[in-house]
């Protein structure tokens, strides 16, 4: 048996208030994610990546709740754990990085200083030793010159030097799974390749385990050994990066893999997939994919499809076989 990865999530879903009633947003998402590997989430805007993300640390919006489901960290289940413990393993063993750095970051108080209180708040590191470990976390982020570069204020730094600051305070607790939400969206292509240089570097020397969430099949190929494609609140192809890319089981995911902006082209609007995912307040019957598949048959339109399973490998599709 192979040991228990660091991240189990299952059957989870979760709902907003609407009216009167609940409505799931996310559908019953399984998502494993084994200690220091890089698993990449992606799927067309609001398929629930970034809910399914915002509640491994739960730190879902206003409105939302997990209506069931289970999601063991490092042993525990984080649902319904409480408020107190659950604080704990945000600050220490769950890290977040988000689209705009500003957010995480006090507009008033120097980089280095930001990453320092919350060393110091979090571990019991002296003063010294807190010092040399921000010089060498900003090393490793890729930001020269450290030890003047802990002097600025967020402001006096560019996007891309700010995703890095902003990585460096959230690796700084030594945690064992980084949330990586879109990181690079913002950025332009330069400078989003070296964030993805940087989130390899932090994966190979710190070991962490990074779920890395993207638009872009691309970058994913790039750092993840994972991906996990979200369709409509749900995971509807698994499998490893090469063979998501050599035999991708899901139409939606041969779709997904033709829209892919190319890294060195200009970033104009990326090609999209023809129609629009169901609407939530409808209930889905079938294949909620059904109706903008090119290869749907009439079974696809009126029963839900299956799991097909091969070791590493799951896409809930009719015609995966
Ligand atoms: N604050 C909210 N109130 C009501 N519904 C919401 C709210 N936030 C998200 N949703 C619903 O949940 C769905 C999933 O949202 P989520 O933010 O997880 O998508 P996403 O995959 O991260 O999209 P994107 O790629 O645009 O970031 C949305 O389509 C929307 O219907
Ligand atoms: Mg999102």
């Amino acid at each position: 048996m192979p040991a228990d990865p660091l991240l189990r999530i299952d059957g989870l879903h979760i709902s907003f208030k609407a009216g009167q009633q609940w409505r799931d947003v996310v559908r019953g998402v399984d998502l494993r994610v084994a200690a220091g590997e890089v698993v990449g989430l992606v799927g067309e805007s609001g398929s629930g990546k970034s809910l399914t993300a915002l509640s491994i640390p739960q730190v879902l919006p206003p409105g939302a709740r997990i209506s069931s489901g289970r999601i063991v960290f490092d042993g525990t289940d984080l649902v319904g754990l409480p408020r107190k413990a659950m604080n704990e393993r945000r600050g220490r063993d769950i890290a977040m990085i988000f689209q705009d750095p500003l957010t995480a970051l006090n507009p008033v108080i120097p980089v280095g200083r930001q990453i320092y209180d919350s060393m110091r708040t979090h571990q019991a590191i002296g003063h010294k030793a807190a010092l040399a470990r921000i010089e060498e976390l900003l090393a490793l982020v890729g930001i020269r010159h450290p030890r003047e570069r802990m002097r600025a204020y967020p402001h006096e730094l560019s996007g891309g030097m700010r995703q890095r600051v902003m990585t460096a305070l959230a690796v700084s607790s030594n945690p064992k799974l980084l949330i990586a939400d879109e990181p690079t969206t913002a950025l332009d292509v330069t400078v989003q390749a070296q964030v993805i240089g940087m989130l390899d570097r932090i994966r190979r020397e710190l070991g962490i385990a990074v779920l890395f969430i993207s638009h872009n099949l691309d970058l994913i190929a790039e750092i993840c050994d994972r991906v996990c494609v979200m369709y409509a609140g749900k995971v509807v192809e698994s499998s490893s990066v090469e063979s998501v890319f050599a035999a991708p089981r899901h139409p939606y995911t041969r779709q997904l893999l033709r829209c892919i902006p190319r890294l060195d082209a200009d970033t104009g609007p990326m090609p999209t997939i023809p129609g629009l995912p169901p609407r939530f307040d409808s209930d889905l019957v079938g294949c909620p994919f059904a109706p903008r598949c090119d290869e749907a048959s009439d079974r696809c339109r009126t029963s839900e499809p299956p799991t097909w399973r091969e070791p590493g490998h799951l896409a809930v599709c009719w015609d995966a076989a």
